[in-house]
Protein backbone atom coordinates (compact mmCIF):
# COMPACT_ATOMS: atom_id res chain seq x y z
CA UNK A 1 0.00 0.00 0.00
CA UNK A 2 2.97 2.23 1.13
CA UNK A 3 4.83 2.29 -2.55
CA UNK A 4 1.53 2.48 -4.32
CA UNK A 5 0.66 5.54 -2.20
CA UNK A 6 3.90 7.24 -2.71
CA UNK A 7 3.86 6.28 -6.93
CA UNK A 8 0.11 7.71 -6.83
CA UNK A 9 1.60 10.89 -4.99
CA UNK A 10 4.72 11.20 -7.23
CA UNK A 11 2.15 11.50 -10.62
CA UNK A 12 -0.70 13.63 -9.10
CA UNK A 13 1.45 16.00 -7.13
CA UNK A 14 5.06 15.71 -9.29
CA UNK A 15 6.88 14.93 -6.10
CA UNK A 16 8.19 12.65 -2.53
CA UNK A 17 5.56 12.81 0.06
CA UNK A 18 6.26 11.74 3.63
CA UNK A 19 4.29 9.29 4.67
CA UNK A 20 2.46 8.90 7.73
CA UNK A 21 0.53 5.67 9.18
CA UNK A 22 -2.86 6.30 11.58
CA UNK A 23 -3.93 2.94 13.52
CA UNK A 24 -7.43 2.19 13.78
CA UNK A 25 -8.04 0.84 17.44
CA UNK A 26 -9.94 -1.75 19.31
CA UNK A 27 -11.37 -1.36 23.09
CA UNK A 28 -11.22 -4.38 24.63
CA UNK A 29 -12.88 -2.96 27.56
CA UNK A 30 -14.26 -0.39 29.18
CA UNK A 31 -17.04 1.81 27.02
CA UNK A 32 -18.63 4.84 26.60
CA UNK A 33 -16.48 5.28 30.07
CA UNK A 34 -14.08 8.39 28.47
CA UNK A 35 -16.68 10.86 28.36
CA UNK A 36 -17.48 9.98 31.95
CA UNK A 37 -14.09 10.50 33.11
CA UNK A 38 -13.76 6.80 33.27
CA UNK A 39 -11.12 4.38 32.21
CA UNK A 40 -10.68 2.61 28.86
CA UNK A 41 -8.44 -0.54 28.04
CA UNK A 42 -7.57 0.64 23.91
CA UNK A 43 -5.35 -0.76 21.59
CA UNK A 44 -3.93 0.67 18.12
CA UNK A 45 -4.53 -2.25 15.26
CA UNK A 46 -2.27 -3.45 12.34
CA UNK A 47 -5.25 -1.45 10.03
CA UNK A 48 -4.15 2.11 9.24
CA UNK A 49 -5.28 5.35 7.63
CA UNK A 50 -2.18 6.31 5.38
CA UNK A 51 -1.52 10.01 4.78
CA UNK A 52 0.85 10.95 2.19
CA UNK A 53 1.87 14.91 2.72
CA UNK A 54 4.55 17.60 1.38
CA UNK A 55 3.95 21.25 1.76
CA UNK A 56 3.19 22.78 -2.02
CA UNK A 57 4.24 26.94 -0.83
CA UNK A 58 0.87 27.96 -1.48
CA UNK A 59 -2.05 28.61 0.83
CA UNK A 60 -4.25 26.13 -0.43
CA UNK A 61 -4.42 22.27 0.79
CA UNK A 62 -5.34 19.53 -2.06
CA UNK A 63 -6.39 16.71 -1.27
CA UNK A 64 -6.91 13.17 -2.83
CA UNK A 65 -9.10 10.49 -1.00
CA UNK A 66 -8.07 7.28 -3.15
CA UNK A 67 -10.11 4.89 -2.02
CA UNK A 68 -12.72 6.94 -3.03
CA UNK A 69 -11.44 8.72 -5.74
CA UNK A 70 -12.41 12.24 -4.44
CA UNK A 71 -10.52 15.13 -4.33
CA UNK A 72 -11.01 18.39 -2.61
CA UNK A 73 -8.61 22.02 -2.14
CA UNK A 74 -9.48 24.54 0.89
CA UNK A 75 -7.51 27.49 1.85
CA UNK A 76 -5.64 27.64 4.95
CA UNK A 77 -7.61 31.22 5.35
CA UNK A 78 -10.21 31.69 6.77
CA UNK A 79 -11.42 27.93 7.06
CA UNK A 80 -14.79 27.16 7.84
CA UNK A 81 -17.39 23.55 8.27
CA UNK A 82 -18.54 22.12 4.83
CA UNK A 83 -20.41 19.01 4.98
CA UNK A 84 -18.85 15.27 4.61
CA UNK A 85 -15.27 13.65 5.14
CA UNK A 86 -13.51 16.19 4.33
CA UNK A 87 -14.58 17.87 8.00
CA UNK A 88 -11.84 16.22 9.70
CA UNK A 89 -8.95 17.62 7.33
CA UNK A 90 -10.49 21.59 7.67
CA UNK A 91 -11.40 20.71 11.47
CA UNK A 92 -7.75 19.43 12.19
CA UNK A 93 -6.17 22.35 10.32
CA UNK A 94 -8.40 25.00 12.09
CA UNK A 95 -7.68 23.92 15.54
CA UNK A 96 -4.09 23.71 15.42
CA UNK A 97 -4.59 27.13 13.88
CA UNK A 98 -6.68 27.68 16.76
CA UNK A 99 -3.29 26.77 19.19
CA UNK A 100 -1.64 29.67 17.31
CA UNK A 101 0.75 28.21 14.92
CA UNK A 102 0.88 28.41 11.45
CA UNK A 103 0.20 26.15 8.44
CA UNK A 104 0.77 26.50 4.77
CA UNK A 105 -0.48 24.72 1.68
CA UNK A 106 -0.20 21.00 1.04
CA UNK A 107 -0.77 17.45 -0.96
CA UNK A 108 -2.37 15.36 0.23
CA UNK A 109 -3.02 11.83 -0.58
CA UNK A 110 -5.27 9.80 1.87
CA UNK A 111 -5.57 5.67 1.41
CA UNK A 112 -6.26 3.02 4.11
CA UNK A 113 -7.28 0.17 5.01
CA UNK A 114 -9.45 0.04 7.90
CA UNK A 115 -12.92 -0.37 7.48
CA UNK A 116 -15.31 2.96 7.39
CA UNK A 117 -17.99 2.67 9.54
CA UNK A 118 -16.81 -0.45 11.08
CA UNK A 119 -16.46 1.04 14.57
CA UNK A 120 -12.67 0.79 14.31
CA UNK A 121 -12.36 4.86 14.14
CA UNK A 122 -11.33 5.18 10.71
CA UNK A 123 -11.87 8.96 11.37
CA UNK A 124 -9.76 9.65 14.74
CA UNK A 125 -7.03 7.81 12.57
CA UNK A 126 -7.69 10.03 9.84
CA UNK A 127 -7.48 13.41 12.10
CA UNK A 128 -4.54 11.96 13.71
CA UNK A 129 -2.78 10.98 10.93
CA UNK A 130 -3.27 14.24 8.69
CA UNK A 131 -2.65 16.16 12.00
CA UNK A 132 0.49 14.62 12.73
CA UNK A 133 1.59 15.41 9.30
CA UNK A 134 1.06 18.82 9.39
CA UNK A 135 3.01 18.35 12.53
CA UNK A 136 6.08 16.92 10.99
CA UNK A 137 5.88 18.99 8.05
CA UNK A 138 5.70 22.16 9.76
CA UNK A 139 8.14 21.85 12.33
CA UNK A 140 4.59 22.79 14.61
CA UNK A 141 6.14 21.19 18.32
CA UNK A 142 2.36 19.51 19.23
CA UNK A 143 2.93 16.62 21.60
CA UNK A 144 1.16 13.37 20.50
CA UNK A 145 -1.94 14.09 23.36
CA UNK A 146 -2.47 18.05 21.84
CA UNK A 147 -2.77 16.19 18.22
CA UNK A 148 -5.20 13.70 19.87
CA UNK A 149 -7.34 16.89 21.57
CA UNK A 150 -7.49 18.07 18.23
CA UNK A 151 -9.16 15.57 16.62
CA UNK A 152 -11.50 15.05 19.51
CA UNK A 153 -12.15 18.93 19.21
CA UNK A 154 -12.42 18.57 15.14
CA UNK A 155 -15.33 15.70 16.03
CA UNK A 156 -17.38 17.67 18.57
CA UNK A 157 -16.89 21.20 16.53
CA UNK A 158 -16.94 20.14 12.39
CA UNK A 159 -18.74 16.60 13.09
CA UNK A 160 -21.21 17.13 15.39
CA UNK A 161 -20.38 14.34 17.48
CA UNK A 162 -19.44 14.44 21.38
CA UNK A 163 -16.94 11.90 21.71
CA UNK A 164 -14.62 10.98 24.01
CA UNK A 165 -10.80 11.36 24.29
CA UNK A 166 -10.32 7.48 23.54
CA UNK A 167 -9.90 7.02 19.38
CA UNK A 168 -7.87 9.24 19.07
CA UNK A 169 -5.56 8.93 22.15
CA UNK A 170 -5.33 5.12 20.97
CA UNK A 171 -4.44 5.99 17.62
CA UNK A 172 -1.48 8.48 18.75
CA UNK A 173 -0.47 6.29 21.37
CA UNK A 174 -0.52 2.57 20.65
CA UNK A 175 2.50 0.42 21.33
CA UNK A 176 2.85 -3.00 19.88
CA UNK A 177 1.65 -5.93 22.13
CA UNK A 178 0.21 -3.30 24.55
CA UNK A 179 -3.28 -2.04 25.55
CA UNK A 180 -3.61 1.13 27.07
CA UNK A 181 -5.19 2.07 30.24
CA UNK A 182 -5.79 5.48 30.18
CA UNK A 183 -7.33 7.42 33.10
CA UNK A 184 -9.51 9.49 31.34
CA UNK A 185 -9.89 12.58 34.24
CA UNK A 186 -6.36 12.82 34.91
CA UNK A 187 -4.81 12.23 31.39
CA UNK A 188 -2.45 9.39 32.74
CA UNK A 189 -1.62 6.23 31.25
CA UNK A 190 -0.36 2.48 31.43
CA UNK A 191 0.76 0.13 28.87
CA UNK A 192 -0.76 -3.20 29.81
CA UNK A 193 1.11 -5.99 28.09
CA UNK A 194 -1.11 -7.49 25.77
CA UNK A 195 0.84 -10.78 24.91
CA UNK A 196 -1.53 -14.11 24.89
CA UNK A 197 0.49 -16.09 21.73
CA UNK A 198 -2.18 -18.58 22.10
CA UNK A 199 -4.98 -15.90 21.59
CA UNK A 200 -6.22 -13.70 18.98
CA UNK A 201 -8.19 -10.26 19.12
CA UNK A 202 -10.86 -11.29 16.40
CA UNK A 203 -13.27 -8.65 15.00
CA UNK A 204 -16.47 -9.55 13.61
CA UNK A 205 -18.67 -6.65 11.20
CA UNK A 206 -22.35 -6.53 12.08
CA UNK A 207 -22.23 -5.22 8.53
CA UNK A 208 -23.74 -2.17 9.75
CA UNK A 209 -22.73 1.08 9.53
CA UNK A 210 -22.58 3.05 12.77
CA UNK A 211 -22.48 6.45 11.00
CA UNK A 212 -25.89 7.76 11.63
CA UNK A 213 -25.26 7.09 15.21
CA UNK A 214 -24.09 10.35 16.34
CA UNK A 215 -27.21 12.14 17.50
CA UNK A 216 -28.01 9.28 19.47
CA UNK A 217 -24.28 9.16 20.93
CA UNK A 218 -24.91 12.87 22.15
CA UNK A 219 -28.14 11.64 24.04
CA UNK A 220 -26.51 9.28 25.85
CA UNK A 221 -24.10 11.68 26.91
CA UNK A 222 -26.46 14.11 28.07
CA UNK A 223 -28.56 11.62 29.60
CA UNK A 224 -25.02 10.56 31.59
CA UNK A 225 -24.90 14.55 32.59
CA UNK A 226 -28.52 14.76 33.69
CA UNK A 227 -27.73 11.97 36.47
CA UNK A 228 -24.50 13.54 37.63
CA UNK A 229 -27.17 16.87 37.97
CA UNK A 230 -29.34 14.93 40.10
CA UNK A 231 -26.49 13.10 41.91
CA UNK A 232 -24.72 16.29 42.75
CA UNK A 233 -27.46 18.10 44.54
CA UNK A 234 -26.49 15.12 47.33
CA UNK A 235 -22.60 15.02 46.67
CA UNK A 236 -21.59 18.32 45.63
CA UNK A 237 -18.10 16.73 44.65
CA UNK A 238 -19.22 14.77 42.08
CA UNK A 239 -18.00 16.33 38.52
CA UNK A 240 -19.08 12.99 36.10
CA UNK A 241 -20.06 9.47 36.41
CA UNK A 242 -16.49 8.55 37.59
CA UNK A 243 -16.95 9.99 40.79
CA UNK A 244 -19.92 7.70 41.76
CA UNK A 245 -20.45 4.59 43.56
CA UNK A 246 -22.89 1.91 43.28
CA UNK A 247 -24.52 2.50 46.73
CA UNK A 248 -24.61 6.61 45.96
CA UNK A 249 -26.68 5.70 42.35
CA UNK A 250 -28.71 2.98 43.86
CA UNK A 251 -29.61 5.41 46.94
CA UNK A 252 -30.84 8.04 44.77
CA UNK A 253 -32.46 5.78 41.98
CA UNK A 254 -35.49 6.95 42.62
CA UNK A 255 -35.19 10.21 41.39
CA UNK A 256 -34.36 9.66 38.20
CA UNK A 257 -36.16 8.37 35.08
CA UNK A 258 -35.58 5.03 34.43
CA UNK A 259 -33.82 5.75 31.47
CA UNK A 260 -31.52 7.82 32.98
CA UNK A 261 -30.89 5.64 35.89
CA UNK A 262 -29.79 2.30 33.43
CA UNK A 263 -27.42 4.59 31.64
CA UNK A 264 -26.01 5.95 34.80
CA UNK A 265 -25.80 2.60 36.01
CA UNK A 266 -23.96 0.75 32.85
CA UNK A 267 -21.50 3.32 33.21
CA UNK A 268 -20.66 3.23 36.64
CA UNK A 269 -20.58 -1.00 36.91
CA UNK A 270 -18.35 -0.44 33.52
CA UNK A 271 -15.72 1.22 35.51
CA UNK A 272 -15.77 -1.39 37.86
CA UNK A 273 -15.16 -4.28 35.34
CA UNK A 274 -12.91 -2.63 33.78
CA UNK A 275 -10.47 -2.28 37.34
CA UNK A 276 -11.27 -5.64 37.27
CA UNK A 277 -10.28 -6.70 33.87
CA UNK A 278 -6.94 -4.70 33.87
CA UNK A 279 -6.44 -6.74 37.34
CA UNK A 280 -7.14 -9.79 35.36
CA UNK A 281 -5.14 -9.25 32.63
CA UNK A 282 -2.02 -8.84 35.00
CA UNK A 283 -2.73 -12.09 36.30
CA UNK A 284 -3.03 -13.54 33.05
CA UNK A 285 -6.85 -14.67 33.59
CA UNK A 286 -8.33 -14.41 30.35
CA UNK A 287 -10.75 -16.27 30.97
CA UNK A 288 -12.11 -13.65 34.04
CA UNK A 289 -11.60 -11.20 31.58
CA UNK A 290 -13.82 -12.99 28.91
CA UNK A 291 -16.46 -12.84 31.46
CA UNK A 292 -16.02 -9.23 32.36
CA UNK A 293 -16.18 -8.74 28.17
CA UNK A 294 -19.76 -10.49 27.75
CA UNK A 295 -21.14 -8.37 31.15
CA UNK A 296 -19.77 -5.63 29.65
CA UNK A 297 -22.20 -6.50 26.57
CA UNK A 298 -24.95 -7.12 28.18
CA UNK A 299 -24.55 -3.98 30.07
CA UNK A 300 -24.37 -2.03 26.59
CA UNK A 301 -27.16 -3.54 24.75
CA UNK A 302 -30.02 -3.87 28.00
CA UNK A 303 -29.41 -1.08 30.29
CA UNK A 304 -27.23 1.18 27.87
CA UNK A 305 -29.17 0.56 24.79
CA UNK A 306 -26.09 1.24 21.95
CA UNK A 307 -26.56 -2.50 20.54
CA UNK A 308 -28.43 -3.65 18.16
CA UNK A 309 -30.09 -6.96 16.60
CA UNK A 310 -26.65 -7.71 14.82
CA UNK A 311 -24.45 -7.15 17.47
CA UNK A 312 -26.63 -8.97 20.02
CA UNK A 313 -26.59 -11.93 17.68
CA UNK A 314 -22.93 -11.76 17.09
CA UNK A 315 -21.67 -11.58 20.80
CA UNK A 316 -24.44 -13.91 21.95
CA UNK A 317 -23.59 -16.73 19.11
CA UNK A 318 -19.48 -16.21 19.91
CA UNK A 319 -20.39 -17.16 23.32
CA UNK A 320 -21.44 -20.91 22.14
CA UNK A 321 -18.17 -21.40 19.60
CA UNK A 322 -15.42 -23.18 21.19
CA UNK A 323 -12.14 -21.59 22.59
CA UNK A 324 -14.36 -17.77 22.91
CA UNK A 325 -13.40 -16.81 26.10
CA UNK A 326 -15.23 -13.47 25.32
CA UNK A 327 -17.10 -11.42 23.17
CA UNK A 328 -19.10 -8.01 23.05
CA UNK A 329 -20.11 -5.10 20.89
CA UNK A 330 -17.12 -2.62 20.93
CA UNK A 331 -17.03 1.23 20.37
CA UNK A 332 -20.27 3.62 20.21
CA UNK A 333 -22.58 0.95 18.96
CA UNK A 334 -25.77 0.62 16.74
CA UNK A 335 -23.34 -1.30 14.44
CA UNK A 336 -19.57 -1.40 13.97
CA UNK A 337 -17.97 -4.80 15.29
CA UNK A 338 -17.95 -7.64 17.95
CA UNK A 339 -14.69 -7.72 19.84
CA UNK A 340 -14.08 -11.37 20.69
CA UNK A 341 -10.61 -13.24 22.00
CA UNK A 342 -10.23 -16.14 20.68
CA UNK A 343 -7.92 -19.32 21.04
CA UNK A 344 -5.78 -19.28 17.98
CA UNK A 345 -6.33 -22.97 17.05
CA UNK A 346 -10.08 -22.37 17.40
CA UNK A 347 -9.86 -19.06 14.90
CA UNK A 348 -10.39 -20.84 11.36
CA UNK A 349 -13.44 -22.69 13.00
CA UNK A 350 -14.87 -19.40 15.22
CA UNK A 351 -14.62 -17.42 11.61
CA UNK A 352 -16.59 -20.57 9.46
CA UNK A 353 -19.66 -20.72 12.26
CA UNK A 354 -19.70 -17.33 13.05
CA UNK A 355 -20.24 -15.95 9.60
CA UNK A 356 -22.27 -18.94 8.16
CA UNK A 357 -24.63 -18.29 11.35
CA UNK A 358 -24.97 -15.02 10.85
CA UNK A 359 -25.71 -15.53 6.98
CA UNK A 360 -28.62 -17.61 7.85
CA UNK A 361 -30.22 -15.52 9.39
CA UNK A 362 -29.40 -12.10 7.94
CA UNK A 363 -28.17 -13.31 4.39
CA UNK A 364 -24.80 -11.00 4.82
CA UNK A 365 -21.33 -12.82 5.20
CA UNK A 366 -20.04 -10.74 7.96
CA UNK A 367 -16.17 -9.68 7.34
CA UNK A 368 -13.94 -11.13 10.11
CA UNK A 369 -10.60 -9.26 10.93
CA UNK A 370 -7.81 -11.48 12.96
CA UNK A 371 -6.03 -8.45 14.34
CA UNK A 372 -2.36 -7.73 16.15
CA UNK A 373 -1.75 -4.89 18.79
CA UNK A 374 0.37 -2.27 16.95
CA UNK A 375 2.57 0.80 17.43
CA UNK A 376 0.37 4.12 17.31
CA UNK A 377 0.81 7.13 14.44
CA UNK A 378 3.92 7.07 12.60
CA UNK A 379 6.33 8.09 10.04
CA UNK A 380 5.82 4.95 7.79
CA UNK A 381 8.28 6.47 4.89
C1 LIG B 1 -16.81 6.12 20.14
C2 LIG B 1 -16.23 7.44 20.66
C3 LIG B 1 -15.32 7.19 21.86
C4 LIG B 1 -16.00 6.32 22.92
C5 LIG B 1 -16.64 5.09 22.28
C6 LIG B 1 -17.44 4.30 23.27
O1 LIG B 1 -15.81 5.33 19.58
O2 LIG B 1 -15.51 8.10 19.65
O3 LIG B 1 -14.89 8.42 22.40
O4 LIG B 1 -16.92 7.06 23.66
O5 LIG B 1 -17.47 5.43 21.19
O6 LIG B 1 -16.64 3.76 24.24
Amino acid sequence: MIKNLQQVFRDRFQKEPLVIGAPGRVNLIGEHTDYNNGFVLPGAVDKRIYVAIAPNNTDTVNVYANQFGESFSFSVNGIEPRTGWMNYLLGVSYHIQQKGKQIGGLDVLIDGDIPVGAGMSSSAALCSGYGFGLNEVFKLGLSRMDLAFIGQKTEHTFVGVKCGIMDQFASLHGREGHVMKLDCRSLEYEYIPFEFPDYKVVLVNSMVSHSLAGSEYNIRRQQCEEGVAILKKHYPDIATLRDVTPEQLLKHQEEMSPVVFDRCSYVVYEKERLLAGCEALKNNDLAKFGQLMYATHEGLSKKYAVSCTELDFLAERAQTIPGVVGARMMGGGFGGCTINIVNTDAVDNFKQTIQEAFNGLFKKIPDVYVTAIQDGTRVMA
